[in-house]
């Protein structure tokens, strides 16, 4: 049987957005105060609250708040030497995220490529302290190496069924 490819590549899973200054320097400056969740109470991540004060003061973030409400942003750890299992997100149909820190970790975009074992995979490099769309939507993963990995996320208030990553990212 034959298995149709549709075109796809990165630029399907994340967009640039820009940098978002305020939120890297409010993590270079509470790394160590930060209080994460226990996993067990938000889709098993563990997860610091940054208050919408503090986000909104930062012009970029506000930007995008004033045209997609947020409902939640925050700070995601994942420890040394562990990987997300390849997930698509349940509820949020788009995010934004920013790589604040990390030592060496790969993530990585798969969809089905017609052999139930594989995935086809494209692997996406952030820019540290850049926003990006992503795509939660499309399979993914991220495998983290030496250090935790510290990643800014957001919830929008609109979730998957009203807000996509093709209508937040249409210009
Ligand atoms: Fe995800």
């Amino acid at each position: 049987m034959l298995h149709t490819r549709t075109k796809w590549n990165i630029n399907n899973c994340v967009q640039q957005i820009g940098r978002a200054g305020v939120i890297q320097n409010y993590f270079n400056e509470n790394k160590d105060k930060l209080k994460f969740s226990d996993p067990k109470d938000y889709y098993h991540f563990q997860i610091a609250s940054i208050p919408p004060s503090v986000y909104l003061s930062d012009p970029l973030i506000k930007f995008i708040n004033d045209k997609y409400e947020i409902e939640d942003a925050g700070i995601i750890r994942i420890e040394p030497n562990r990987c997300y299992k390849w997930h698509i997100d349940t509820e949020r149909g788009v995010g934004i995220n920013m790589l604040l820190s990390n030592s060496r970790s790969f993530v990585l975009f798969g969809k089905d490529c017609g052999n139930p074992s594989e995935y086809e995979i494209v692997e996406f490099n952030y820019q540290p302290g850049v926003l990006y769309w992503f795509n939660t939507q499309i399979m993914h993963t991220v495998i983290n190496f030496e250090q935790p990995r510290y990643l800014f996320s957001v919830e929008f208030v609109l979730q998957k069924d009203k807000l996509t990553f093709d209508m937040a990212t249409y210009q």
